[in-house]
């Protein structure tokens, strides 16, 4: 069942009719709840948590099937866009990279970062969050992690932006703009590691770990290494960007809820993790039944040869997985899949959890008390990434830094 173009998440239907909704859960809940899958513009769309957990570990399917090309760049994004024993070859490489002993290490850092970031606005009163805060606190760290320049951080975020969230009302016109971006990406890596592998001082950043790596006996070539470099540049500076925005919106709307956490921060890892469940973030990703028929029972078979959207975040509120999924309940224990599951489980999660519970933690710590500024509205997009792209709040002001 060859598709003839090709579907795209950011102009599907599905996706467009949740686009700007401020809580589109209700609608990914009805869905898990009343429709186990369904076939649109002749991709099946999957909504409830057992079937997706079947295909992300099913053998025969795939994650891209070789397609790759998907975000502006031709060749294909290393892990996401490879699969079989060659995704497993470069799991191990990068996962060692990003385990959680190696990110544990940075919890000083980025906690410094946080708290410098808030002193900046604590005493206005007000704050855009967003770009104030959830921008710049992943993307620094980020950035500092990777060796890349901190100061080329607005070149960075227009290509991410560029390739996330592409300009274009058709797919022609928003696969010419990413390319456009993407282009521009490449080119400033390419100069970038001729630079980093004249260097002579030793550095332990990941871009001078996989600039002395070796993949069965072979050091890496520039093109993989940009294909590395590429996919991070937007799975790490977009997706902590959105979680933390939409987590801090949360707690603007459940003052009650907040003050939970403030009197006892214990409780702050298990409520980043439900508030992440009931967000979801990342919305949904694309796999393919490329090698034979996936039967996942009680009738639903995937046919060879079809493309299959299952959507995380509907599988987060599918109240055959969970108990009353629409209540954010942080006792709860949730084996959610904000990070997919199977082959190509999040090779960042460690990190993005790391960011953060601190993020919550210090702004905690510093403004208790915040809630929507009057007379404003958030902004939500839910195209690709979930994210609060205009966050503002007010608080009482205070000077002086430091909780
Ligand atoms: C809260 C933040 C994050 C969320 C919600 C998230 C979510 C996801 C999801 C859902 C996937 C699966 C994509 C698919 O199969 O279509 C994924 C894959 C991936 N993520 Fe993340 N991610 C986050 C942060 C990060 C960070 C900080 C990095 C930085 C290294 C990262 C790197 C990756 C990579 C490299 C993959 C591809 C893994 C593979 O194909 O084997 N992510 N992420």
């Amino acid at each position: 069942m060859e598709q003839l173009t090709r579907f795209d998440p950011r102009i599907a239907p599905f996706s467009q009719s949740v686009k700007a909704m401020a809580n589109p859960q209700a609608v990914y809940y009805d869905k898990a709840k009343n429709v186990r899958a369904e076939r649109i513009e002749g991709v099946v769309h999957l909504y409830r948590m057992a079937d997706i957990v079947a295909i992300n570990r099913h053998p025969a399917v795939t994650g891209t099937g070789g397609r790759g090309g998907s975000f502006g760049n031709d060749g294909a994004l290393i892990p996401l866009e490879i699969d079989g024993s060659e995704h497993k070859k470069w799991r191990r490489l990068l996962d060692p990279m990003f385990a959680p002993k190696q990110i544990a290490r940075l919890e000083d850092s980025v906690r410094t970062l946080a708290a410098e970031l808030i002193d900046k606005f604590a005493a206005t009163g007000r704050a855009d969050l967003a770009k104030q805060f959830c921008l710049p606190l992943p993307c620094l760290t980020f950035l500092r992690l990777l060796g890349a320049p901190v100061k080329d951080l607005d070149f960075f975020l227009e290509f991410k932006d560029g390739v996330i969230h592409p300009q274009g009302e058709t797919l022609e016109e928003m696969n010419a703009n990413m390319a456009v971006a993407g282009g521009k990406l490449l080119e400033y890596f390419a100069n970038f590691l001729a630079t980093r592998r004249a260097e002579t001082e030793p550095a332990d950043d990941i871009i001078a770990q996989l600039l002395h790596s070796e993949v069965e006996g072979e050091p890496l070539t520039d093109l993989e290494l940009l294909n590395i470099l590429f996919l991070f540049m937007f799975a790490g500076l977009d997706t902590v960007t959105s979680s933390m925005s939409c987590t801090f919106a949360w707690l603007a709307q459940h003052p009650e809820e907040r003050r939970r956490l403030v009197e006892d921060k214990s409780l702050i890892p298990a409520a980043v993790e439900e508030i992440m469940r009931f967000e979801s973030p990342v919305p949904g990703g694309m796999r393919y039944a490329d090698q034979e028929d996936i039967d996942l029972g009680d009738g639903l078979v995937i046919n060879k040869g079809e493309a299959m959207y299952p959507l995380w975040a509907a599988a987060n509120v599918d109240p055959n997985a969970f108990d009353d999924p629409m209540t954010v309940n942080f006792g709860r224990r949730a084996n959610h899949i904000v990070f997919a599951s199977g082959l190509h489980r999040c090779l960042g999660s460690h990190l993005a959890r790391l960011e953060m519970r601190l993020a919550v933690e210090e702004l905690l710590a510093r403004i208790p008390e915040y809630s929507i500024a009057d007379g404003e509205e958030l902004v939500y997009d839910n195209i690709s990434v979930r994210n609060v792209t205009y966050l503002p709040i007010a608080f009482e002001p205070h000077n002086g830094a430091s909780a």
